[in-house]
């Protein structure tokens, strides 16, 4: 996830920029870049670690007001010429976040003779606001700035440097967090406080649709109206660990807690609502390759794999397309019956795991058309298919998986989506109620993250079990073994996932009163037959912890406890009791003392047979 710090002061402000950087590394970067402002802006960037911006840096370069940046890429690989900070003449800006309607603004820029260097959304900010001050000459940099966040859409905090205002920095958020430090010798700017705690524990949180003037005699806060406003400073207690995980005590818990804005982040700019359609020119298929397609094989593993199984669903129910879901391990040495006629579809958050990868080529050697769906721009699995989609999850630290599966769902239901309506199987209606529905979860994910501590108390009551079983009905069913594969990965319990339908046939011999059951209950064209199922466990003996909607006040007669998600579209509930099941496993493993962030036996990025 990118970070953006800024200095000015009477200190260095290479070395506190060079130092602030360092403390946002746990945040994931591909590249860095500074920038000095000495009468004019002297920038230096480089692809890789802060270790390697430091050498290219000479060691007569210094001053007192400076802003520098890590860069996770979203838009443009990761490349010199994309790290930031971005320049526009005698304008530098450093941003963090996703401006969602770039390309037209880069548009207009190109007609009125902007040259971009870059093929980020951030190079446009710079140019726009050079252009509005080129054609408002009274206006000061930060009216500039104010000017210009009316004309982005998206999610910003930035940080600008302007020669013509030379001892002062600008800067403004929306939708991305951002935080100013309150020194004896100066003030800091950054995405979170981990990066200047070390100078000052005095900060202050800048909202929404604020800006913020810092200079070397003080801090100045404006409304989105260009009134000045006060703001309260917060102490941080925490210490510089505590501060890279936000407060959380795991990384997965912070990973957790971040879905509701990387939902957001993964559907901007891609969702009309007005029309009823998704906007998804990554995909490179035409109209007419779409109609004509016959089959799509999707290929993953672990939590991608379960992603992907819910995406043979809604391939299947939306876009009326066959669909096989395929574990990669297994795909690359059986003798898939493919033609041309077949689309691969790769999903893997990190776009290394080396059975994915195999797959997916021997895929390509039938003549497949593939894609990926991935969260890290420049991965190998991007120059391995003819197209790619990408999750904005930001970096995941924790191994097990939490906010790419989530940001993975959403991918698919948008390619499921544009499918359908192509393929005139959805109708604009249709599409449109479950692209509102789309655009209700970031909220709704915040609901279930609020009730947490009926999660956290059902995990403790269960912690100590040997065996769990998971079970759920069509979309549910692949959630039912995200959260079997969730909880033994880090709580070490044994766990199964069971299509509900299933259980008769063989596991029901396995369910006792010692095996806990959660069934995922949600309301749906299969909610009648999962009662059924829970009431044959319930016969067994087995305690049964329902996930069910908020308006469901049936489920309490069949089950001893229940965990709810609010309403939703039948087939959007996944996303929404995932996080449930996440926050289940991460309370259970808590409970029972286990290594969170890091299970025993188990590695972030598989890229080993
Ligand atoms: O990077 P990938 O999505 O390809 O990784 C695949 C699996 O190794 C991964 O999903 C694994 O199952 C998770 N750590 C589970 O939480």
């Amino acid at each position: 996830m990118c970070g953006i710090v800024g200095y000015v002061g009477t200190e260095n402000a290479v070395d506190i920029i060079i130092s602030s950087l360092k403390k946002l590394e746990y945040r994931g970067y591909d590249s860095a870049g500074i920038t000095v402002l000495n009468q004019k802006l002297e920038t230096y960037k480089t692809v890789g670690k802060i270790a390697d911006l430091e050498k290219i840096i000479p060691a007569n370069f210094t001053g007192h007001i400076g802003i520098g940046h890590t860069r996770w890429a979203t838009h443009g690989k990761p490349e010199t010429r994309n790290a930031h900070p971005h320049l526009s003449s005698n304008i530098a800006v450093v941003h963090n976040g996703i401006i969602e309607n770039y390309m037209k603004l880069k548009e207009k820029l190109i007609s009125q003779g902007y040259e971009f260097l870059s093929d980020t959304d951030t190079e446009v900010i710079a140019h726009l606001l050079h252009s509005t001050i080129k054609n408002n000459t009274q206006f000061s940099l930060l009216d500039a700035v104010r000017h210009v966040m009316n004309e982005m859409e998206g999610s910003y905090a930035i940080a600008v440097l302007y020669t013509a205002e030379p001892d002062h920095i600008v800067l403004a958020r929306k939708d991305s967090p951002l935080v100013i430090g309150l020194g004896n010798n100066g003030f800091f700017a950054a995405s979170d406080v981990t990066a200047f705690l070390r100078y000052t524990k005095n900060a202050v949180y800048v909202n929404d649709k604020e800006l913020v003037l810092i200079s070397p005699t003080g801090v100045e806060f404006y409304n989105n109206d260009g009134q000045q406003i006060e703001k309260k400073v917060d102490i941080i207690e925490w210490d510089e660990e505590a501060a890279e995980k936000a407060g959380y005590e795991h990384f997965m818990l912070k990973e957790i807690h971040e879905q509701s804005a990387s939902i957001q982040d993964t559907y901007a700019g891609k969702i009309s609502e007005l029309e009823g359609r998704v906007i998804l020119d990554e995909l490179k298929m035409s109209d007419d390759q779409l109609k004509n397609l016959q089959r799509i094989t999707i290929i993953a593993c672990g939590t991608s794999w379960n992603a992907g199984c819910v995406g043979k669903y809604l391939f299947e129910s939306l876009a009326g397309i066959h669909t096989d879901i395929e574990t990669a391990s297994e795909f690359r040495y059986g003798d898939p019956v493919l033609c041309g006629q077949v689309f691969t579809l790769a999903i893997t958050q990190s776009g290394e795991t080396a059975d994915t990868l195999a797959a997916i080529r021997s895929s390509k050697a039938y003549g497949c058309k593939a894609a990926a769906i991935t969260n890290v721009v420049g991965s190998s699995i991007t120059r391995e298919t003819d197209s790619v989609l990408f999750t904005r999850a930001g970096p995941e630290i924790g191994v097990a998986a939490t906010k790419t599966f989530t940001a993975q769902l959403i991918i698919l239901y948008l390619m499921a989506i544009h499918m359908g309506t192509v393929r005139g199987r959805l109708t604009p209606e249709n599409a449109r109620d479950i692209l509102v529905g789309i655009k209700q979860l970031p909220g709704q994910v915040q609901k279930v993250l609020n009730n947490k501590n009926i999660i956290k108390e059902c995990a403790e009551h269960y912690a100590k079990v040997q065996d769990y079983f998971f079970i759920g009905r069509h979309v549910n069913y692949p959630v039912s073994l995200e959260g079997a594969l969730k909880l033994k990965e880090i709580s070490y319990i044994h766990a199964e996932g069971y299509a509900a339908g299933e259980l008769k046939h063989g596991p029901l011999a396995l369910i006792s009163s010692e095996t806990p059951v959660v069934a995922i209950a949600t309301k749906g064209h299969t909610y009648e037959k999962v009662l059924s199922n829970i009431k044959e466990v319930k016969a067994r003996g087995a305690e049964v912890i329902a996930i069910a909607n908020q308006s469901d006040t049936e489920i309490n007669k069949y089950v001893d406890m229940v965990l709810r998600i609010p309403d939703c579209h039948e087939l959007l509930s996944p996303v929404l009791s995932s996080v449930v099941l996440q926050l289940l496993a991460y309370y259970t493993a808590y409970a029972r003392g286990c290594s969170i962030d890091k299970p025993r036996n188990l590695a972030k990025s598989v890229t080993v047979e």
